[in-house]
């Protein structure tokens, strides 16, 4: 495969990407009437504008061939179809195969996967429904009021920032809760005012190993005992979901309060899968399927439309531009929608945990920079804090506002208000305030002129920063389920531009091998001597700061 940034597509892009960075967005819509017209799409119920980006029709044609000549259209079948793409692991990617109604079997090593997944989530729905109609209680027979869901990063994620996204459709009378941090006052806080008798917990781990779920299972289990529930009172309170099913039983999950999940299915793409329990829970099944349904409605969208229309392509290609040719390290995700305040969080390890690497499925060393940092926080927060550099300070920060056009039960001045924000930034990012402006601003104001021009520089706002407006009618799980799965898919086709294996996650690995040796240097299982000075001298301190006095 040609080396990407050989191929001519990046040559031409380089040259395109000097010549634009001398020309501002202010004066190509002062010149081109029809640009906010021709630079929107409309799927699946989202609204996207990208009129407001440093790019020309030649730029986005250039980019689209650039993203073609990677393999695009080859890998996204090579995808839906469930060939084992992550090639580090050995596995096929089959999030798509969680949300398909389509009726078309999908195929992992000869054996249709759909038969499996169409029964776990029978299982979702005729337990989601027994513990709503009361029909699965507590020990005592009491009904189950509150849920306790532990999990952490896919397995916590999806399912939190989902459901408070969701919160006008909640379910009456089922509370979730969520804990994801080993840091004890976390399960502590969560634990602490509930009836043992009235709780149920549902344990989130794809691989049942990992530590803080563990442990905060473990504690939640001794809490159930404590409390007064019995051993075998714990099959009515705790079930798991998990690919691991014999390291589920052998923890002490009843066999049939498991939920299975498939090595096919990766942590930060799960939520579809049993790993949804707490949405389904929170909000009822019929949510829940509306949620795997808009999200099925983007993978048709994704999978059939040409790029110029096919919003994960438009979006990913863009990123691909600020990356790699104008030195864009971050982007930032404005939610004006608090409900939606969790989604920088939720896309932050989608994007970053899929294509934060630097070799190629070669296992070449890249010579180009790959996925970006995001960030971000609810809209308009952010406006009374990092706005600040986004709009002055050095370098582009790309954005996407993103708003629900109707919000339910609220004060319509207070929605004009947050919207009439989101589409002021994204103007004041485009068009920015010249140095004349703010100089003729300044005058009569009693200033010397050396006073004008010192604070009209200041004042001066550069504009031309990119963002994307992404609007959508009210924010419906079908709407939500769209939205999350266009960025899985954006991820995607940055990852084949980029040539990355976007399904594994190597990089977290070490971190978690030393934490567990560190953890036995604090316990004295270990000698102290098999750590760098600077962590022996760290261990040391928390020894003496937790001996007994
Ligand atoms: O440590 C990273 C990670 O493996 C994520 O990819 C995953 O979502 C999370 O940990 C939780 O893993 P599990 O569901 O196996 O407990």
């Amino acid at each position: 495969m040609t080396e990407l940034t050989a191929l001519p597509q990046w040559h031409h892009l380089e040259k395109l990407a000097s010549s634009i960075g001398e020309q501002h967005m202010r004066d190509w819509f002062a010149e081109d009437s029809d640009r906010a017209a021709r630079m929107q799409v409309e799927s699946c119920g989202l609204y996207l504008d990208f009129s407001k980006n440093r790019v020309t029709d030649e730029v986005m044609q250039t980019l689209f061939s650039l993203a073609d000549a990677q393999g695009l259209e080859e890998q996204r079948k090579s995808m839906f179809a469930g060939e084992a793409i992550n090639t580090t692991e050995g596995r096929a990617v089959l999030h798509t195969a969680l949300r398909n109604f389509s009726d078309t079997p999908i195929l992992v090593n000869g054996k249709d996967v759909m038969p499996e997944v169409k029964a776990t989530l029978e299982k979702v729905e005729s337990f989601t429904q027994s513990v709503h109609s009361g029909a699965h209680t507590g020990y005592t027979g009491k009904a189950i009021k509150h849920v306790v869901s532990i999990g952490i990063g896919g397995s916590f994620l999806g399912p939190k920032i989902m459901t408070e996204a969701l919160k006008p459709y909640r379910h009456n009378g089922i509370h979730v809760h969520f804990v994801a941090n080993v840091d004890g006052c976390h399960i502590h806080d969560v634990l602490s005012g509930l009836d043992h008798a009235e709780t149920l917990v549902v344990m989130s781990s794809k691989s049942f190993t990992t530590q803080e779920t563990l442990q905060n299972t473990q504690s939640a289990k001794n809490w159930f005992l404590a409390e007064g529930g019995s051993q075998e009172d714990v099959a009515k309170h705790f079930v798991a979901v998990s690919s691991n099913v014999s390291a589920a039983v052998k923890f002490g999950i009843a066999e049939e309060n498991i939920f299975p999940m498939w090595d096919w299915v990766g942590g930060r793409y799960s939520l579809w899968s049993a790993i949804g329990l707490p949405i389904a829970l929170a909000l009822g099944f019929a949510n829940f399927k509306q949620l795997l349904e808009g999200a099925h409605a983007m993978d048709r969208h994704f999978a059939t439309a040409p790029n110029e229309r096919n919003l994960p392509v438009i979006l990913a290609v863009l990123g691909v531009w600020y990356r790699n040719f104008f030195g864009a390290q971050s982007h930032v995700l404005l939610p004006y929608y608090h409900y939606l305040r969790g989604l920088p969080a939720y896309v932050q390890q989608l994007d970053m945990e899929s294509n934060g690497k630097m070799v190629t499925q070669q296992g070449e060393r890249v010579t180009y920079p790959t996925g970006p940092i995001i960030w971000g926080s609810e809209g308009t927060n952010g406006q009374h804090s990092f706005h600040q550099l986004i709009h002055q300070g050095h370098g582009i920060i790309p954005a996407d506002f993103i708003l629900p056009l109707n919000v339910p039960n609220q004060d319509d001045t207070h929605h004009a208000m947050l919207a009439s924000n989101c589409f002021g930034q994204a103007q004041a990012l485009m068009q920015g305030k010249t140095y004349e402006e703010c100089f003729e601003d300044l005058t009569d104001k009693g200033l010397g002129e050396a006073e004008q021009v010192r604070l009209a520089h200041h004042k001066t706002m550069p504009g031309n920063k990119p963002s994307n407006t992404i609007l959508f009618d009210a924010l419906t799980p079908h709407t939500l389920g769209a939205l999350i799965a266009m960025y899985e898919h954006k991820v995607f086709v940055q990852g084949v531009v980029w040539q990355l294996n976007s399904f594994d996650q190597w990089g977290v690995e070490l971190g978690k091998v030393l934490g567990n040796k560190v953890l036995a240097g604090i316990t004295g299982r270990t000698e102290g001597a098999n750590f760098d000075a600077s962590t022996q001298q760290l261990i040391a301190r928390f020894k003496h700061a937790n001996a007994p006095k």
